[in-house]
């Protein structure tokens, strides 16, 4: 009887699920997410929980996004194929929750397998990381007397991206009797409470059941799945308003084994390939016969492992910081879709639905390191979306009267803003800058100039006009005024350093480029096209050099805007007496936005990415001013925060930070993973070992590879496979 072949358990590569909590249910859903770039499905019990609705309707309203609270319910279902999105009646478009294709459904003498009611005994459930299967085993006794060991497998394939397979092993171990199943694809979800389907067409043939689903954003997505029993039985189809299912019955005697193979084939509109969805997804899944199964999983393990030798990072004498740093790497790996220009990686990591799917500043600066260092085609094609999204970005600033191009705060695939909280919207305009950043690290790390002259040049000849169109002129400066920095908890300031200093950066860097082009001889087609005057060249230069960035090589605290030492001081100890929970769940937002208490690092956040203009006591300086009034509410901060302290030598402050970042998804008490994964911190983990503990320099201020270590004293040794201008390497950092 074929199954697939398990890998043998290992702590170190395993993710587990405790036991079955009502509590607990869908965090372990949210983290043990599985994915393979094109598509991703939360670990839901393929039966799901007979007390929960998935399609239950609400309202969910614009709400500030670090303190909203999110539908209570024991499960959350969420499939997920980045680009679907639709029209959402406050929040703009957002990623759409699609049919769960995983369903499948068991009984017996009516009896439903359910896991909050069967009785239920030896469960145990994991996420194997190294070919990303998951596994749930567990005893089922019916009220009968029928005792079924039930064994679950499920992946997405990494080879053939369109393609899912679950395979279900029932083996009798006591009693007999017959056991009903239906295993189908369920549409009866909804997104954060929403509707987005317009039609749901239910067919079936010969060979699969399948739905097609219009979605409210206009596109549709195609689902078939085929079903293969370890012997042939009597199968049928049943098909309701929302789902459509395979059903048999299996008479089952003590020692007897049935296996239920479903492979199921997901084609959207939004795919980036040539043909309908349909006939694309019938052409993928036909030709699959049972006995392809063992060759599609040997596949799927073979493009996993080739992911994991280019980028596991190795920590001997930290199995915990090295289990962390495979998980991160994990969703990091599976969430990104390289042949996919036109879609990016969510704020959660497509494990979710609290930030709608969108695209955020986390993208550039959080992730792209990781991607330029492991799988540099994948850190281009997440830059080409912003190419990509440029017309989008273009009309964003038209629409706040400005020329040139203004990415949004909250990106969808448009490139227009879909921030619905106006503090964010109107005034986190970093982001537009920040991409500039991303480009250049992305380039000068692999050496991809031609990079810059086919795309890159256009987005920072139309941020740099908008640049010029934001700018005040003020006693002899350009100004930014009415700004919100990274920290996000001082919604309109004016002159925030990091802002101000990424433009000059932004700008410096297209005029430097423009430079280039012009040697080279590729400008004067570019500036046709572009249509570029000299004298936007010369507003260009009077910016990028008028421009106030308040800090010099003498400067001790810098003040991350105007005036923020007028800030109110607060009373953290007073305010603050739970600090599991969110210092802004404390306060009012008024009071906040007039304090002292920033969300995340803003000046260490300029300082982490321009390594060069920043001393060592320049940094101790200001992480001993900034880090006791952060309140790291955003999980961007800690790894920031790690990696500064690392770099002053202060190692246990690093540690600490370490704990957090780690915490931040894989507390079980936290439950952070609940609405999806923070993939940004994802991210950050990974640049908290590779810059701030292994001291690795950045790509973007250096040519040469060099690492400047400072090691937590039981770390041995760290094994780093980065790739640097082009060249794959191994890199080992050992305490000596
Ligand atoms: C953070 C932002 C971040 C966003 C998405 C917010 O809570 O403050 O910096 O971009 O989450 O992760």
């Amino acid at each position: 009887m074929f199954t697939f072949e398990r890998n043998e358990r290992d702590l170190k590569h395993c993710i587990y699920d405790p036991g079955f909590n009502e509590d607990s249910a869908k965090y372990y859903e949210g983290l043990l997410t599985q994915g393979n770039g094109y598509m991703h499905v939360r670990a839901s019990f393929e039966e799901g929980l007979k007390s929960v609705k998935q399609d239950e309707e609400y309202d969910r309203k614009p709400a500030n996004v670090t303190l909203e609270k999110h539908k209570k319910q024991a499960s959350k279902w969420g499939t997920y194929i980045p680009g679907v999105v639709g029209a959402h009646p406050y929040l703009f478009t957002e990623i759409v929750n699609l049919p769960f294709f995983m369903a499948a459904n068991f009984s017996v003498k009516g009896e439903e397998l359910d896991m909050e009611k069967s009785n239920i005994a030896g469960y145990e459930r994991y996420l194997d990381l190294r070919d990303a299967t998951l596994v749930r085993n567990f005893v089922w006794t019916t009220k009968d007397g029928l005792k079924l060991k039930m064994e679950y497998l499920r992946f997405l394939s990494l080879s053939q991206k369109h393609l899912a397979f679950s395979e279900i092993k029932i083996t009798a171990l006591s009693g007999e009797g017959d056991l009903y199943f239906e295993s189908g694809i369920d549409a009866r979800v909804r997104t954060n409470g929403f509707n987005h389907f317009e039609y749901l067409i239910f067919s079936h043939d010969d060979d699969s059941v399948g739905v097609r689903v219009g979605t409210n954003g206009k596109k549709s997505v195609v689902m078939r799945a085929k079903l293969f029993t370890s012997e042939p039985i009597d199968i049928a189809t049943k098909q309701d308003k929302s789902r459509i299912d395979y059903v048999g019955v299996k008479h089952l005697k003590k020692g007897e084994s049935f296996v239920l193979h479903k492979v199921i084939c997901a084609t959207s509109d939004c795919d980036n390939e040539e043909g309908d969805a349909l006939e694309r997804n019938r052409e993928y899944l036909s030709g699959i016969k049972f006995s392809d199964l063992e060759e599609a999983f040997i596949s799927h393990k073979k493009a996993w492992l080739q992911k994991w030798i280019d980028s596991e990072i190795l920590i001997e004498g930290d199995e915990r910081a090295e289990k962390a740093l495979r998980f991160s790497t994990y969703h990091l790996l599976r969430s990104d879709n390289e042949e996919n220009e036109n879609v990016a990686i969510c704020a959660k990591g497509y494990a979710g639905e609290a930030y709608c799917g969108r695209y955020f500043w986390d993208t550039e600066i959080n992730m792209l390191p990781f991607f330029i260092h492991t799988n540099p085609k994948a850190a281009k094609s997440l830059l080409m979306f912003r190419y990509n999204t440029l017309e989008g970005a273009k009309r964003n600033a038209l629409a706040y009267g400005y020329k040139g191009a203004r990415y949004p705060w909250e990106s969808s695939v448009s490139g227009e803003e879909e921030c619905a909280c106006w503090q964010y919207a109107d005034h986190e305009i970093h982001v537009t800058a920040d991409i500039i950043y991303a480009v250049m690290h992305y380039v000068k790390a692999t050496g991809d100039y031609e990079f810059i002259k086919n795309y890159a040049i256009d987005i920072m000849v139309e941020t740099a006009r908008y640049w010029c169109d934001r700018v005040d002129y003020k006693n002899g400066e350009y100004v930014l005024l009415s700004v919100m920095g990274p920290d996000e908890y001082l919604p309109m300031t004016n002159n925030n350093v990091y802002t101000n200093n990424m433009v000059r950066f932004a700008l410096k860097t297209t005029l430097s480029c423009i430079d280039k082009l012009k040697e080279e001889g590729s400008w004067d087609e570019i500036k046709d096209r572009l249509h570029v005057t000299q004298e936007e060249l010369w507003e260009f230069s009077k910016v990028a050099n008028g421009i106030k960035v308040s800090f010099d090589k003498e400067s001790h605290v810098i003040m991350q805007c105007d005036g923020f030492e007028d800030f109110a001081d607060l009373d953290f100890d007073k305010l603050w007496p739970d600090r599991s929970k969110c210092f802004g769940t404390f306060i009012s937002q008024e009071k906040n936005y007039r304090s002292k208490a920033l969300k995340q690092a803003d000046i260490l956040e300029m300082m982490m990415l321009f390594p060069k203009e920043f001393s060592k006591s320049q940094i101790e300086e200001n992480y001993d001013y900034y880090e006791p009034i952060t309140t790291h509410d955003s999980s961007l901060s800690a790894a920031v925060h790690g990696i500064m302290a690392a770099k002053i030598g202060r190692i246990d402050e690093a540690e600490a930070f370490l704990q957090r970042v780690i915490d931040i998804d894989l507390d079980p008490d936290k439950k952070g993973a609940e609405e999806g994964i923070h993939i940004a911190n994802c991210g950050g983990l990974w640049q908290l070992v590779v810059y701030g503990f292994a001291g690795m320099n950045s790509a973007l201020w250096e040519d040469e590879i060099k690492f400047t270590p400072n090691l937590p004293k039981n770390w041995q040794k760290v094994i780093i496979p980065i790739t640097w201008h082009g060249v794959k390497k191994r890199y080992v950092i050992s305490q000596d």
